[in-house]
């Protein structure tokens, strides 16, 4: 009985291993895509996006907005999450139903279950944009997994391992892939190449946009 393989085996049949407990779905968004363009655009109507500046004073290339309780904010001071716009001192936008959904159908195929994002960070990206290696540690909950989602021009991803000095694996992105870790790899060091010359896609032109949903509180 158990011997004939599912033929329609769900979703855990596309995905690709990329470390432990990390997954690349590829194509996972792509039915949703143009709405998911669209409800990041109402997001960024009250949010606007803007580039933020670290604590050592560096610009980031990446233009940023978030919307879900919480929102991930970067200045002078240093990195954290916080409940309001520090641009409009307003609470960040609700995190849209169908970004909610995605993430936590994303996080399913994943093994990671019952995922509860309090947060979605939205980045953009333009020609030259890039996103430097770094762990995702600024929340409490680190049980919960990173759900990562790409929307237009294709980028491409690295994945290392605990150590900033671990080699880095690449991996393309393109329109509607969804990269999930968590668990082993969790605090892995990851980032983006910068955004190629060519990178464009129908969708978005030269545009790249990336939606990370994460649990922040435990
Ligand atoms: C991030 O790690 O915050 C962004 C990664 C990406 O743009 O794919
Ligand atoms: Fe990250």
């Amino acid at each position: 009985m158990n011997q004939t393989p599912d033929l329609f085996a769900p979703t855990p049949a596309l995905r690709e291993p990329i470390d432990d407990g990390a997954w690349l779905l590829r194509g996972f968004a792509l039915d949703q895509a143009d709405h998911l363009l669209e409800a990041i655009q109402q997001v960024a109507a009250q949010a606007a996006f803007r580039h933020q500046v670290t604590p050592g004073g560096h610009t980031m290339s990446a233009a940023m907005s978030s919307c879900g309780l919480l929102g991930w904010v970067t200045d002078r001071y240093g990195y954290r999450y916080g409940s309001r716009d520090p641009l409009t001192d307003q609470p960040w936008p609700e995190m849209p139903p169908i970004l909610r959904q995605l993430a936590v159908e994303a996080a399913e195929a994943s093994d990671y279950a019952h995922f509860e994002p309090d947060a979605c960070l939205i980045n953009r990206y333009e020609t030259g944009a890039k996103m430097g290696l770094h762990q995702d540690k600024d929340e409490e909950d680190m049980d919960a997994p990173i759900v990562s989602v790409s929307l237009g021009a294709p980028i491409r991803f690295l994945f290392g391992g605990l150590a900033r000095t671990d080699k880095a694996e690449g991996w393309k992105l393109e329109h509607g892939d969804v990269v999930v870790w968590g668990g082993p790899s969790r605090l892995f060091f990851h980032g983006v190449a910068p955004l190629g010359k060519r990178a464009e896609h129908p969708a978005t032109g030269a545009m790249r946009y990336n939606l990370t949903f994460r649990k922040v509180r435990a």
